[in-house]
């Protein structure tokens, strides 16, 4: 196996897996430095036969120790955003760019682990596991959450401001007829007085993808 300075899941990624293997694979990769900080791969989850894939970022803290995605703060409130514009939650696949944990640890605040976005060469590391679950799920839509999910998908020049609530044609490549972009839910979490606004704004997004399914 190479070494992470590779930067590439390739080699980690074996050909023609179902899900269970490709997850199990995925538990061992090392394929960017990412891995050694986190407790463990966060995989995605849902099912194979899900319309619509929601693509986050990484895992947060608490993804991080549970090994699940989605499963905290933002997490509640994206379930709810989507129900609220019938994307039905338990009918999704929900996975992020980035399968590890970035994250600093932050002396003056107790120790306490502060997410840091991952870079594009984190992005593009990560990215054959996208690719691998995106060709067994073969979804309708990939909602990208946020300006990190989009960059993922189409590079750098992913404006999440300016690409959000439209439905765009997917990337070279990417095995979905669309992709929606909208704000990632945690901006709604940090949004303070505005909060309902920006979770309307979500819900308005979301709204667009599911008028999007055929
Ligand atoms: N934020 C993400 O982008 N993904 C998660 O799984 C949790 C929080």
């Amino acid at each position: 196996m190479p070494g992470p300075e590779a930067y590439d899941a390739t080699p980690f990624v074996p050909e023609g897996a179902r899900i269970g293997e490709l997850r199990e694979a995925a538990a061992g990769c090392e394929g960017c430095p990412l891995f050694r900080d986190a407790t463990q791969t966060v995989f995605g989850r849902g099912r194979l036969s899900a319309r619509v894939v929601l693509l986050g970022e990484q895992p947060g803290d608490q993804e991080d120790r549970q090994g699940e995605p989605f499963v905290g703060p933002a997490g509640k409130l994206l379930r709810r955003a989507c129900a609220e514009a019938s994307i039905d939650p338990d009918d999704t696949y929900v996975t992020n760019a980035v399968k590890h944990f970035k994250f600093e640890l932050q002396e003056e605040r107790g120790k306490r682990r502060i997410h840091k976005p991952p870079t594009l060469r984190e992005l593009s590391a990560c990215h054959p596991w996208l690719t691998a679950e995106l060709h067994l799920v073969k979804p309708e839509l990939v909602v990208a959450l946020g300006a990190t999910a989009g960059k993922a998908l189409y590079g750098s020049g992913f404006r999440v401001t300016q690409e959000r609530g439209s439905v765009l044609d997917p990337p070279d490549g990417l095995e979905a007829d669309a992709v929606v972009a909208t704000i990632h839910p945690s901006a709604v979490l940090r949004a303070g007085d505005n909060r309902d606004e920006v979770y309307a704004g979500l819900v308005a997004d979301l709204r667009v993808a599911a008028g999007a399914l055929g």
